[in-house]
C-alpha cells in the first residue's frame, strides 16, 4: 500500500474513575467516522482508543467505593470496552494504561531521557489542583486562589519531583507549528496554543511522591510517574515504540490525535515537546472539539443530567444518535444535547428525506420495473453531474473534520434526488408507453442517487448504509467498499432486496406524553426511596448541641482509610475529633474551613483516637456509601466560633 496512505487516529484514553457518558462517546463517534471513511478512500488505518487507569482521581475513587484501584480499574474499564461495542467502533486495538507492555514503554521513555538530561529531579512548589491533578500558575489562577478550569480551591503542594526539561524545545516546536498551520485544529486553538507557547513554558514536574498508584520511576520508587506523562504514552506504546519498531515506524509518522478542548495544552505542548526529546516526530494532527451541555445546562452528577449513550441508544437506535451527534453541532464548537432536537433529527433527516427516497424509489422500480433496475444507454443527469461535486465536497470537510458540513452536503444531495422525484413525475411516465426510456432513465438515477447516500453516510452510520444496499439487492457491505470504485451507472439490472422501513417517525405528541410520565414516576419513585426518621419534639431536637467551630488542623490517621484526625476551635475550647471524609478532600482543604460541630455526643474511640463530636456535613449515598459529600458551614465566615445553632 501506498506509504502516503496510512491513517493512525486516536481518542484520549478515557479515566475509569466514572462510567461514559456522552462525551466519551463523543469522541470515540468522531474518531470512528473519520477511520471509517479513511478505509473507503483506500487508507490503511490504525484507529487507537482505551483507558486511563492510574493516578489520584482513580485511587480517591476506589477509596470511595472500598474497592482496590485495581479492582476498580479492572471493573470500570470494561464499561469502556462495552461502549466501543455499543458504538459500533472500528478501533484496531484498545490500550490499558495497566497493561504491561505500556508500563515497560512509560519507564523506558523516562530512563531515556533522565540518560539525555532532560528529565531531571528538582522540588517542586506551586499551587495544585487535587481533582484535576495539575499544578496552577499563580498567573492562571481563577478568583480566590481557585483552579481556572474546574472553579475548585487550590493547594499549596510542595515535593521532591523529576522535571521534564520542556522549555529547551519550546522554539523547536513554535517554528513546527509556524510551518504547519493545520498542525493544531480548528484555527482557534491553533492560535490559542501558538500564544500560549510564545508566553513561555517552564520546564514540567512530572513525578509525584504523594500518591502510590501509579507507575513507579524506574530506580527510584518512592516517585511514581505523573499520570498525564504515563498517559500521553500510550499512543506510542500502542504503535509498538518500545517492542515493535517497524510497527512504529509504520504508524508513528502518520499519528493525529482528537481530543476534547480542555486537555489541548497536554496535547498540543507537553506531549510534543516530549516528542521531540524523544526524537520522533509530532503529531500531524490535533484536532479538539467542543463539549456538550445538555438542555442548555453543564453536564454534572449534581444536575443529574449526564447522557448516558447506553440508554439513548437503546431507546433512539444507534445509527440516530451517532448521526445526531455528527450532525448537530459545527466539529470544535460547543453544542447542546437534548433529546427532542434528536427526536426532530430522527424525523425530518432520517425517516423523512432519507427514508422516504428509498421507501419511493423502492416502491416505483418494484411496481413499475418487476424490482429489477433497469438499463439505459446514456445515464448521466443533473444527479450523476451534481454526484461529483457532492463526493469532493465531502473529501474536502472529511479532511477537515468538518463532520456536519459533510452530513449537510449529502442532505442536499439527498433532497435534490427527493426533488428529482417531484421533477419527473415517474407515476405519469409510467402511464404512457412512449416514456419507457424517460422512465427507465429516472429509475436507474434514483437508485444511483440511493446507492450512493448509503455509501456517503457509511462512515457515521454503518448499519443503515448496510441496510440500504441490502434493499436494494446488492450483498456487499457498503462500508468495505471504495468510494472511487464507483461509478454512476453500475447499478443498472440489480434485482432490489425487500423493502422495510429505515426509520419510523416518532410521534411527538405522543413522545412528550411519555416522557412527561415517566418523569413523574420517577419522580415518586425517588420520593418513595427516601427513608425518612421517626417524628421528633421541638424539644427532643433542642438536646442536640450545634456550634459553629473552626479546623485548625488535620492529620492522616495511620490505621485508617476513611478518617481523619481533626483539632478544632470552639472559641471558648480545643477539641479532637474524628471525621469519615477523607476520600473527599485533603488536609490542606479543611484547615481553616468554618463548620459546624456537634458538641454534646458521648467521646468515642476511631482507631486509637477519642473523638470529641461530630462535623456536619450533606451526602449523597449510593448503596450505603457517599459518593458526593460537602461541609456545612455558615454562610458568614466571621460569625464568633462557639456560636449556638437552632
Ligand atoms: N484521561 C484523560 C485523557 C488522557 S489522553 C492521554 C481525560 N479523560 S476523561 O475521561 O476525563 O475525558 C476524556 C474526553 O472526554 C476528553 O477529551 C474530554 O474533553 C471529553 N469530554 C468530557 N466531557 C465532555 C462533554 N461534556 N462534552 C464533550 N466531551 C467531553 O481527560
Amino acid at each position: 500500500m501506498n506509504n502516503e496512505k496510512r491513517f493512525y487516529i486516536t481518542t484520549p484514553i478515557y479515566y475509569v474513575n466514572d462510567i461514559p457518558h456522552i462525551g466519551h462517546a463523543y469522541t470515540t463517534t468522531a474518531c470512528d467516522t473519520i477511520s471509517r471513511y479513511k478505509r473507503m478512500k483506500g487508507y490503511d488505518v490504525f484507529f487507537l482508543t482505551g483507558t486511563d487507569e492510574h493516578g489520584q482521581k482513580i485511587q480517591a475513587a476506589a477509596e470511595a467505593k472500598g474497592e482496590t484501584p485495581q479492582q476498580l480499574v479492572d471493573r470500570i474499564h470494561q464499561t469502556f470496552r462495552d461502549l466501543c461495542k455499543l458504538l459500533n467502533a472500528s478501533n484496531d486495538d484498545f490500550i490499558r494504561t495497566t497493561e504491561d507492555r505500556h508500563i515497560r514503554a512509560v519507564q523506558a521513555i523516562f530512563s531515556k531521557l533522565i540518560e539525555k538530561g532532560d528529565i531531571y529531579k528538582g522540588t517542586y512548589s506551586g499551587y495544585y489542583c487535587v481533582p484535576d491533578e495539575t499544578y496552577v500558575p499563580e498567573n492562571a489562577m481563577g478568583p480566590n486562589k481557585t483552579c481556572p478550569d474546574c472553579g475548585r480551591p487550590l493547594t499549596i503542594m510542595e515535593e521532591e519531583s523529576y522535571f521534564f526539561r520542556a522549555s529547551k524545545y519550546v522554539p523547536q516546536l513554535i517554528e513546527y507549528y509556524e510551518t504547519h498551520l493545520k498542525a493544531v485544529m480548528p484555527e482557534t486553538r491553533y492560535n490559542e496554543i501558538m500564544s500560549f507557547l510564545k508566553g513561555g513554558v517552564r520546564d514540567q514536574s512530572v513525578s509525584r511522591t504523594t500518591l502510590k498508584w501509579g507507575i513507579p520511576v524506574p530506580g527510584d520508587e518512592k516517585h511514581v510517574i505523573y499520570v498525564w506523562f504515563d498517559a500521553l504514552v500510550n499512543y506510542v506504546t500502542a504503535a509498538g515504540y518500545l517492542d515493535d519498531p517497524e510497527k512504529f515506524a509504520r504508524w508513528w509518522p502518520h499519528v493525529r490525535h482528537m481530543v476534547g478542548k480542555d486537555i489541548i495544552r497536554f496535547h498540543c505542548v507537553t506531549w510534543p515537546l516530549l516528542l521531540i526529546a524523544m526524537g520522533v516526530n509530532v503529531p500531524v494532527e490535533i484536532f479538539a472539539h467542543g463539549w456538550w451541555t445538555v438542555d442548555g445546562e453543564k453536564m454534572s452528577k449534581t444536575r443529574k443530567n449526564v447522557v448516558d449513550p447506553f440508554k439513548i441508544v437503546k431507546e433512539y437506535g444507534l445509527d440516530p444518535f451517532r448521526y445526531f451527534m455528527m450532525r448537530e453541532v459545527p466539529f470544535g464548537n460547543d453544542g447542546d444535547f437534548s433529546e427532542l432536537a434528536l427526536v426532530g433529527r430522527i424525523n425530518s433527516d432520517l425517516a423523512n428525506d432519507l427514508g422516504n427516497l428509498l421507501n419511493r424509489t423502492h416502491r416505483m422500480i418494484q411496481s413499475y420495473r418487476g424490482g429489477v433496475v433497469p438499463k439505459c444507454t446514456d445515464a448521466k443527469s443533473e444527479l450523476s453531474a451534481m454526484s461529483v461535486n457532492v463526493l469532493e465536497r465531502v473529501d474536502r470537510a472529511m479532511n477537515d473534520y468538518a463532520f456536519d458540513e459533510a452530513l449537510k452536503t449529502i442532505w442536499e444531495f439527498i433532497g435534490r434526488a427527493n426533488k428529482f422525484i417531484d421533477e419527473t413525475m415517474p407515476w405519469k411516465l409510467a402511464k404512457d408507453e412512449s416514456q419507457a426510456e424517460r422512465l427507465d432513465f429516472v429509475l436507474l438515477n434514483l437508485y444511483e442517487a440511493l446507492r450512493l447516500s448509503a455509501m456517503l453516510v457509511a462512515p457515521v452510520m454503518p448499519e443503515t448504509s448496510q441496510r440500504i444496499w441490502k434493499q436494494l439487492g446488492i450483498q456487499e457491505d457498503p462500508t468495505k467498499s471504495q468510494y472511487d470504485a464507483f461509478t454512476w451507472g453500475d447499478g443498472a439490472g440489480m434485482t432490489l432486496g425487500e423493502s422495510e422501513v429505515l426509520f419510523p417517525r416518532i410521534d411527538i405528541e405522543e413522545w412528550k406524553k411519555s416522557k412527561e410520565e415517566k418523569k413523574l414516576q420517577e419522580e415518586a419513585a425517588a420520593q418513595a426511596a427516601i427513608e425518612h426518621e421517626e417524628e421528633i419534639s421541638i424539644d427532643a431536637f433542642k438536646t442536640v448541641e450545634m456550634r459553629v467551630a473552626r479546623i485548625t488542623k488535620c492529620e492522616e490517621i495511620p490505621k485508617s482509610k476513611k478518617l481523619y484526625k481533626l483539632e478544632v476551635d470552639l472559641g471558648y475550647e480545643k477539641r479532637t475529633v474524628c471525621s469519615g471524609i477523607k476520600a473527599f478532600f485533603t488536609p490542606e482543604e479543611l484547615e481553616g474551613r468554618t463548620i459546624i460541630l456537634v458538641t454534646n455526643l458521648k467521646p468515642v474511640k476511631l482507631c486509637g483516637v477519642e473523638s470529641n463530636g461530630m462535623i456536619l456535613c450533606a451526602s449523597v449515598k449510593k448503596d450505603g456509601v457517599s459518593e458526593q459529600l460537602t461541609l456545612l458551614t455558615p454562610e458568614d465566615k466571621d460569625i464568633p466560633l462557639g456560636s449556638r445553632v437552632s
